[in-house]
């Protein structure tokens, strides 16, 4: 096994106590090109960390074998704070194999229960939306990540014959939904806007329609967990209309929480309404554990090794994962920095600049460390 490489910050004499040991696994593709940038912008931003880079992916799986090392999620949980991940996937790789045992084994085996996925528009250059300003788009969604169909339970039966059966089944538990239903009203109630306003409401989205076992479920939950929170306003919308509404007018949306498949897909619709999958955060967390922190985006193969890759949703994903960490004045700062590049267009192609993946994210990291 290839020893993690240590590029701790060198900290002032006698605040070692105080650093925050950060693992740092950049994965496949452009999760390489990416997370080298949200590194080089969190060193900037003088956060007091000890970062620990693992070389778990596709190029370790080939060379061999080895998806997640014995022992290696109890060994993240217990040294470290946080985790910072870039992505899994890659074409040589068929099975996916390692992107399940590593990507889904966090999630699951360290139980990060919460996928934060925060929907925010910087600039209304970046949405495709007719007359959409920043204040128009300021929701979150809630994703449920431990259970549903990515526990991928189910068999095939009679393979390659006429009466193949193939079932995949759904698994929800009354603990796991109602754990991420109230993670949503709390984070309701604790969070505000960016312009500093409450958030007022909570709105879980399900299938309860045709999919009546699990969302019944969903639906008895949510009607109990909503009559603690009296303040808040309790909505609901099934998936195939909320997919509708948040192209329409994505003004009306504040805290949407839902299951893990669904979470899935809507996240990336909602990456559209903020300058495509380049721009979009997101955190996996357990309250109180050690806690995951990847961009939206996969490993994107087709501009993988080209320096166009858009860092942003990786170094906006740094900030998130500073902001989780306490270190809320370094997070201001990284967010502050993105801001500002992307309305000086000092950005990657594909939100309308003419950087490269290291420009961009050295142009951010300058921008940080000046502040
Ligand atoms: P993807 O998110 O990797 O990319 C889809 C397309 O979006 C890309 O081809 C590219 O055009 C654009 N894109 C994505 N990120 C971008 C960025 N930072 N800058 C500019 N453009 C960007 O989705 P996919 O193509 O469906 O999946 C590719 C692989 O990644 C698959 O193996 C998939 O399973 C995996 N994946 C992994 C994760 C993860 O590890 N968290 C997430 C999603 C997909
Ligand atoms: C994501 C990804 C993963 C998911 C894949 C790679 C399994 O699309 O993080 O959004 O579906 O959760
Ligand atoms: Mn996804």
């Amino acid at each position: 096994m290839s020893s993690p490489k240590k590029d701790s910050q060198k900290p002032a004499r006698g605040h070692e106590k105080k650093q925050k040991r950060i693992a740092v696994i950049p994965g496949d593709g452009i999760g390489l090109e990416v997370i080298p940038q949200a590194v080089k912008v969190i060193q900037a931003s003088g956060a007091e960390v000890a970062l620990t880079h693992f070389d778990w992916g596709a190029d370790r799986y080939l060379r061999d074998g080895t998806t997640v090392p014995p022992d290696g999620f109890a060994m993240l949980g217990r040294d470290f704070d946080a985790i910072l991940v870039g992505a899994f996937g890659d074409p040589r790789v068929k099975t996916n194999i390692h992107a399940k045992e590593i990507l889904l084994g966090m999630r699951f085996q360290m139980d990060l229960y919460a996928n934060v996925r925060p929907v925010r528009l910087l600039d209304a250059a970046l949405c495709p939306l007719k007359g959409v300003e920043p204040k128009d788009v300021d929701f979150v969604v809630l994703r449920e990540n431990t259970e549903g169909v990515y526990t991928d339970a189910g068999g095939v039966f009679k393979q390659g014959t006429p009466d193949e059966i193939a079932i995949q089944e759904d698994i929800n538990t009354r603990k796991g939904v109602e754990r991420i239903i109230r993670y949503a009203f709390e984070y309701c109630r604790t969070h505000t806007k960016l312009d500093g306003s409450p958030r007022s409401k909570v709105l879980m989205c399900d299938k309860s329609n045709a999919m009546t076992h699990a969302g019944g479920l969903w639906q008895r939950v949510f009607r109990e967990v909503s009559g603690e929170y009296s303040q808040i306003t309790a909505q609901h919308m099934y998936v195939d209309a909320l997919s509708m509404q948040m192209v329409r007018d994505p003004r009306q949306f504040d805290v949407i929480v839902t299951n893990n498949m669904f979470g899935d897909i809507l996240t990336d619709l909602a990456a559209g309404l903020q300058g495509g999958l380049g721009m979009a955060a997101s955190g996996n967390i357990h309250p109180g554990r050690t806690s995951m922190f990847e961009p939206v985006h996969g490993s994107a193969p087709p501009i993988a090794g080209k320096n166009i890759a858009n860092p942003l949703g990786a170094i906006l994903t740094a900030a998130m994962m500073l902001r989780h960490l306490g270190l809320a004045k370094e997070a201001d700062k990284v967010e502050a920095a993105v801001l500002e590049a992307v309305r000086e267009k000092r950005t990657t192609q594909d939100i309308g600049g003419s950087l490269g993946t290291r420009e961009a994210g050295e142009w951010a990291a300058k921008q940080v460390s000046r502040r």
